[in-house]
């Protein structure tokens, strides 16, 4: 076995309050605890991204910018790690090209070192802008595997997919395991395999949301795995990722030993533990996500797309249909040709599935996402599409083959124009919120702006937003 350090990334700021908590974490809640972290020696903390932007601004009304930059004063010496969604950036449509590159550059500059960029389909197409942008600023460019198993997603097509991503100029390849899928021996084989074939390191993501998780870590730093994420204690397991107190102290001593530090990291651990009881009590934090739930070994249906389908058949007063959509999933799923199951394409699978079922014919209620999805606006599915159903959602519509953001104009300067038609927004970083939601971010700068209204007069600063865009 080899003998080297096993490194670790903490998602206490972002994953762990994402899938346990809704999201709901406040700057407020984090500010005491960022220099502490700061001294841990964490290989990064993933403090950003994902569903954390949107969150900020329309639940907690906060400016997801400000606080990127506040955690990044506090934390000089670690580096700052965010979620990217390819194409999709943070939202949940592609954007054009120009969009991308300026939220990739902002991102830099404002303090993020690790960008770990995904696609939903795997089409590395959706990867390629933010690739080379975050290249570009001198970012670490971290590209995920999206995991998920199927007849098309064997060891040998992600160990393709991973020389294609290195090729590509990946710093570092990342397994995401968001479903908590990929089980220990099947992570010490991929792992193994991966280390053979790549060069640049193996970053292993995944939840513990079946149980599997920290089996999983260890058979994967067995396998010579370089980086794994955890969560401190407090809002560490269930759904989110496993606990890092627990994987230091399992390799203590050992050939992977992390050399982090455990009484420093129950200090840091006792703060969020009054951080995740304040939620507890305020109802944010369902103590419910903590369950082992093993239904998802099953029915291969991440945690989270459970939760959405039981709300929807809530909705429709058709819950005892719960296990009917559960056998239903896999067969949408079939039929779209394999995408894996993560954002967005777990909610377009997951409600299709949910419609086949509560309208009595499959297929006969076909939302726009599905459409889109099998018109291939969102990349190149993985498998076979199943034509008969492809005909009868889309009947003879075109179906993409190019990069499907090369369909797309740019659009920066548009939003810009319109924000400064309304009189809304101070700079390009409120132009890239705009960019990404419209409704939320010009309802969050009426709230802001009413606080902190700019000392220039508004119409000087928002000429320069676009003079600067027009360069
Ligand atoms: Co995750």
């Amino acid at each position: 076995m080899e003998n080297k350090k096993l490194f670790i990334t903490d998602t206490i700021l972002r994953d762990a309050h994402q899938s346990q908590a809704a999201t709901r974490m406040r700057i407020e809640d984090m500010i005491p605890a960022l220099e502490k972290l700061d001294k841990i020696g964490y290989w990064s903390v993933e403090c950003w991204g994902g569903a954390t932007f949107d969150s900020c601004m329309r639940f907690l009304n906060e400016d997801p910018w400000e606080r990127l930059r506040t955690i990044k004063k506090h934390m000089p010496n670690t580096k700052l790690q965010m979620l990217l969604r390819g194409q999709n950036l943070l939202g949940y449509k592609h954007y054009a090209d120009d969009v991308v590159d300026m939220f990739v550059k902002k991102s830099i500059e404002n303090g993020i070192d690790v960008i770990r960029i995904f696609d939903a389909l795997n089409d590395v197409r959706n990867i390629e802008q933010a690739l080379k942008s975050c290249k570009k600023y001198g970012g670490i460019c971290e590209v995920a595997l999206s995991y998920t198993s199927s007849p098309v997603h064997n060891e040998e097509y992600f160990v393709e997919l991973a020389k294609t991503l290195e090729k590509m100029g990946a710093d570092v390849v990342c397994i995401k395991d968001m479903a908590n899928l990929l089980l220990p021996y099947d992570a010490y084989s991929l792992v193994k395999k991966l280390k053979e074939s790549v060069k640049v390191p193996i970053h292993l993501h995944t939840h513990n949301t079946t149980g599997t998780g920290d089996m999983t870590y260890l058979m994967a730093a067995q396998a010579g795995v370089d980086i794994v994420d955890c969560a401190l204690s407090p809002f560490a397991n269930g759904t989110s990722n496993p606990s890092t107190e627990a994987l230091v102290a399992t390799m203590q001593g050992n050939e992977r030993d992390t050399g982090l530090d455990l009484t420093a990291l129950s200090d840091v651990a006792a703060y969020f533990r009054t951080v995740a009881d304040k939620m507890k009590a305020e109802g944010t934090l369902d103590p419910k996500v903590l369950n082992v739930d093993a239904k998802t070994l099953l029915y291969q249906v991440p945690g989270g797309m459970l939760s959405n389908t039981i709300s929807q058949l809530k909705q429709a007063g058709k819950e005892d249909k719960y296990y009917d959509v559960l056998a239903e999933v896999p067969r949408v799923r079939k039929d779209f040709g394999y995408p894996p199951l993560v954002t967005p394409t777990s909610q377009i699978v997951g409600t299709q599935a949910v419609m086949n079922v509560i309208s009595g014919e499959r297929y006969k209620m076909v939302p726009k996402e599905s459409k889109a999805l099998l018109r291939g606006e969102y990349g190149k599915l993985p498998g076979e599409v199943n034509e008969e159903v492809r005909k009868k959602c889309i009947g003879d519509d075109e179906i993409i083959t190019c990069r499907p953001a090369d369909k797309i104009e740019p659009e920066l300067k548009k939003y810009a124009l319109e924000m400064r038609e309304k009189g809304i927004g101070k700079s390009e970083e409120d132009v890239l919120s705009y960019a990404l939601f419209p409704q939320v971010a010009e309802k969050f700068f009426a709230v802001r702006d009413a606080v902190a209204p700019t000392e220039n007069g508004e119409n000087t600063v928002r000429e320069l937003i676009v003079e600067d865009l027009s360069v």
